[in-house]
């Protein structure tokens, strides 16, 4: 549209004679008064709306991470004489090959090790080594911790092991059977960009993740769930942590079996039920068009990053995953996939469900696109939620301060990468913009995120940023 150019083209001038006019530390002033308007419009929204009396059930799983230091743990042992790439490590020379081949690459990789006996000698040489410390895992215990935090009712799918219990707010109705938990431990190998062992160097920071947790992957919490969930009866159930049935190594159709065992256990909702699918990246291709298969189109909700969008859009479109995710993408761009994700899931009606809502977290924004004649409410709520929470999560602190935040939003943004695309000017004291579009049948709402120049946490900020989003919309 032209009238958004001249607007935005007024506006850079504005901000050029501004930059002429004001000294540096003016400049500086200037821009901490416009973060602290928008900081304080969002918060504004925030306090406007309360979480009611819901019921949310989440699925599936959790774990016990254990974080250790490469160097510490493999580091004192002799390096290996060659690589090697293993489907499941049996002995400590494959666990060293293996290591060796992803450390050289610098990949992340995560292995399951088929003998007991070695994993359980690792955990032990892992708790004896300075700098280790633990933290509950898996997505669906990050959900349902944000949930309970929030004022909801939740039940957890997972088993009951007394680090689990203890990690978890107290009100999370853990469902589950109750075990020691000393096969559900992940060892969490971590190295820092430059680092070597022996002859093989290190080109970047990274993680080898390796477990002997056949509960986990196998979502054996599923059929315990399904008998407490009709009692329970969820106003949401939340499908999630099914990453960490990546690079399992299942016997023949086993994989497929529990991915439809999921799928009834979405089916066997009531209308009344919403049920959101939370993304992760899934490294087997395999496994991500499992998904799109079998649980995907039973969804009414669906939530991802900015690198789990491409390869949902492409996987859905041509059947093959893209190589390639910007970090920072721009707004059009992901809009536009969001229509097309949107308008194909929107139109399969399996079982009775079609996708109504589609939530994106990036680093720079979050996205959200509803149907207007779907139940999902309060939209701008939901974004400008997700993306304060986005600010607290990384930064660690409940209270947003704009000393250690800054925008990475221009100034505006058009709304599709087609030609004579309208333009959405920033405004400072509504930084949430949102518009209905084809034919007022869609709404869309953007949030600007205050990102967090500080950071303390980045793992489990997707999962809290998604829960933060989706308990108000319920
Ligand atoms: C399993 O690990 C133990 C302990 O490291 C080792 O003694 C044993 O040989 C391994 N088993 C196999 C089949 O490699
Ligand atoms: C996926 O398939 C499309 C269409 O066949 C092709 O254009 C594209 O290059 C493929 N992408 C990858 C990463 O293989
Ligand atoms: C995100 O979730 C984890 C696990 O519940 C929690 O420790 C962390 O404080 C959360 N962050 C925010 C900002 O809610």
């Amino acid at each position: 549209m032209a009238t958004g150019r001249v607007v935005s083209s007024f506006v850079s001038i504005l901000v050029i004679v501004a930059a002429f006019w004001y000294s540096r530390d003016d400049g500086h002033a200037m821009l901490q008064s416009r973060l602290q308007d928008v900081l304080n419009a969002m918060l504004e929204v925030e306090q406007q709306y309360a979480v009611g009396e819901v019921r949310i059930a989440v699925g599936y799983g959790a774990c016990k991470d254990v974080f250790v230091h490469g160097s510490k743990l493999l580091g004192p042992l002799s390096p290996p004489q060659r690589t090697a790439h293993f489907s499941a490590i049996q002995s400590l020379s494959q666990l060293k090959e293996m290591y060796a081949l992803f450390y050289t690459a610098g990949s992340a990789a995560e292995r399951f090790v088929s003998n007991d006996t070695l994993f359980a000698e690792l955990v032990e040489m892992a708790s004896a080594l300075p700098g280790m410390y633990s933290a509950l895992g898996g997505n669906a215990p990050v959900m349902a911790s944000r949930f309970a935090k929030e004022g909801a009712k939740v039940m957890l799918a997972a088993r009951r092991t007394p680090y689990i219990l203890e990690q978890l707010p107290e009100k999370v109705i853990v469902a589950g059977e109750e075990t020691t938990g000393s096969d559900d431990i992940h060892l969490i190998i971590e190295y820092k960009a430059g680092e070597s062992w022996g002859a093989y160097h290190t080109p970047r920071a990274n993680r080898f993740i390796i477990h002997s947790d056949d509960s986990n992957p196998t979502l054996s919490t599923v059929e315990s769930f399904g008998e407490r969930l009709s009692k329970f009866r969820p106003h949401l159930l939340v499908v999630g942590g099914l990453q960490m049935m990546d690079n399992f190594p299942f016997l023949p159709g086993m994989r497929e079996e529990r991915l439809r065992a999921v799928r009834d256990q979405m089916m066997s909702m009531p209308p009344s039920t919403r049920v959101h699918f939370e993304m992760a990246s899934f490294t087997e291709t395999e496994l991500l068009a499992g998904l799109v298969e079998h649980v995907i189109p039973y969804a009414d909700s669906l939530g991802m990053n900015e690198q789990e969008l491409p390869n949902l859009h492409s996987m859905l479109r041509y059947g093959n995953v893209s190589l390639v995710a910007d970090f920072n993408p721009r707004v059009a761009s992901v809009l536009d996939q969001m229509r097309d994700i949107f308008r194909q899931l929107g139109e399969l009606r399996v079982s009775g469900r079609r996708l109504t809502r589609l939530h994106l977290h990036t680093l720079a924004f979050q996205a959200v696109m509803v149907a207007t004649d779907s139940p999902w409410t309060h939209t701008l709520a939901a974004a400008t939620k997700a993306a304060l929470t986005a600010n607290r999560h990384v930064c660690g602190n409940p209270q947003i301060s704009i000393e250690t935040a800054r925008m990475l939003m221009d100034d505006g943004f058009t709304l599709s990468e087609a030609s004579g695309s309208g333009r959405v000017i920033f405004d400072n004291q509504h930084p949430v913009s949102c518009w209905k579009e084809q034919g007022g049948r869609v709404e869309v709402c953007i949030a600007p995120v205050l990102v967090c120049t500080t950071v303390r946490h980045t793992a489990g900020g997707g999962d809290n940023i998604s829960a933060a989003g989706l308990v108000l919309q319920v």
